[in-house]
């Protein structure tokens, strides 16, 4: 099956994005090194990182094996809940950039649109409500990243259509990506089309249903696998690029990152039919911190809500 050579096109820039790139999350010191040189000698050519993660110096020395030119690869990572704070927001980046060992990023996203005051190592976290209900003096301090040379583009994750349009009222530097769940159980075909018509470009994020892959067992899934001789991962990371969507399977395993980045050719039938089931889900998240954290209205943006 031919790799994932698929591209899209950032519309500030006209800098193209690799539709598939290496997730992350939850990939263990130890393990990540590896499988991010497995994934760049595969062909992968887009690394998705974050703060969050606490692994990002793996990633970087995984980045620095593989013997890549820093000019070939898009890279990723995100501005965690206790760096919103606008004085607090180019360092927040700088310690990405020290762990990763890079001097720029491709893409700078604000990781939610939550801000904390304090974290502390174990309960609720303590919610800095200003910065929260209002992201507007953070994304200017991201902006100015942008004109740092810092990172080349800055966009948004976990942003509901309301929060998007908010921020495009006050936004210098439009969101060039929003990065939200999108998966067989929480597909969004209304944030899909609104992103789509205001030129923002999503990116899915537990494209397989996360920890475990459990969606790969779906039997609509499963039927258009065997139909092609490919795997249940083949079919749901090939139904969102048709989608128009960057997708970020994370994987530890070899096999399996090289998988990931094989792609299938879905005919216009097989990608109704995958829609057609996914409307069957409407949206049930795997990724929602909101009682975890005390934000009930978490993806609530509609008038009296209390974000
Ligand atoms: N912006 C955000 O708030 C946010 C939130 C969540 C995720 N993300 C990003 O999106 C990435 C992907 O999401 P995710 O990590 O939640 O989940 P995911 O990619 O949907 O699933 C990862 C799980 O699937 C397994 N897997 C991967 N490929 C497989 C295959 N071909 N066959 C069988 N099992 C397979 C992995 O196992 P092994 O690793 O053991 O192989 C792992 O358990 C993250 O890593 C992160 O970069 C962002």
């Amino acid at each position: 099956m031919p790799p994932f050579t698929k591209t899209f096109e950032l519309a500030a820039t006209k800098i193209k994005i690799p539709a598939v790139g290496l997730g992350t999350w939850k990939s263990e010191p130890g393990q990540v090194r590896d499988a991010v040189r497995v994934a760049i000698e595969s062909g992968y050519r887009h690394i998705d990182c974050a703060w969050a993660y606490k692994n990002e110096a793996e990633v970087g020395q995984g980045i620095r094996d593989s013997g890549i030119d820093r000019k070939e690869l898009f890279v990723t990572s995100k501005l965690w809940n206790t760096f919103h704070s606008p004085d607090k927001v180019a360092a927040g980046l700088q310690e990405t950039l020290d762990n990763l060992g890079l001097d720029h990023l491709d893409l700078y996203l604000l990781h939610w649109p939550v801000a904390f005051a304090k974290q502390p190592s174990k309960g609720k976290p303590e919610i800095d409500w200003a910065l929260t209900k209002d992201v507007s003096p953070t994304w200017a301090a991201m902006e100015k990243l942008v004109e740092q040379g810092k990172t080349k583009h800055i966009g948004v994750s976990n942003f509901t259509i309301g929060r998007c349009e908010k921020l495009l009222k006050q936004a210098k530097i439009k969101p060039a990506v929003n990065q939200v769940e999108l998966n067989l159980h929480c597909s969004q075909p209304e944030l899909v089309q609104w992103s789509h018509d205001h030129g923002i470009l999503l990116e899915a994020y537990s494209p397989l249903g996360s920890t475990g892959a459990p969606q790969l067992s779906d039997s609509v899934v499963k039927d258009i696998a065997a139909a092609h001789g490919a795997s249940p991962a083949q079919v749901l990371i090939s139904w969102q690029v048709k989608r128009g969507i960057v997708v970020l399977p994370k994987s530890v395993t070899p096999q399996r990152i090289k998988e990931n980045f094989e792609s299938i050719d879905l005919s216009a039938d097989e990608v109704s039919r995958l829609n057609k089931r996914a409307s069957e889900f409407g949206t049930q998240r795997t990724v929602d911190p909101s009682k975890a954290w005390g934000v009930p209205d978490l993806w609530k943006d509609e008038p009296g809500a209390k974000l």
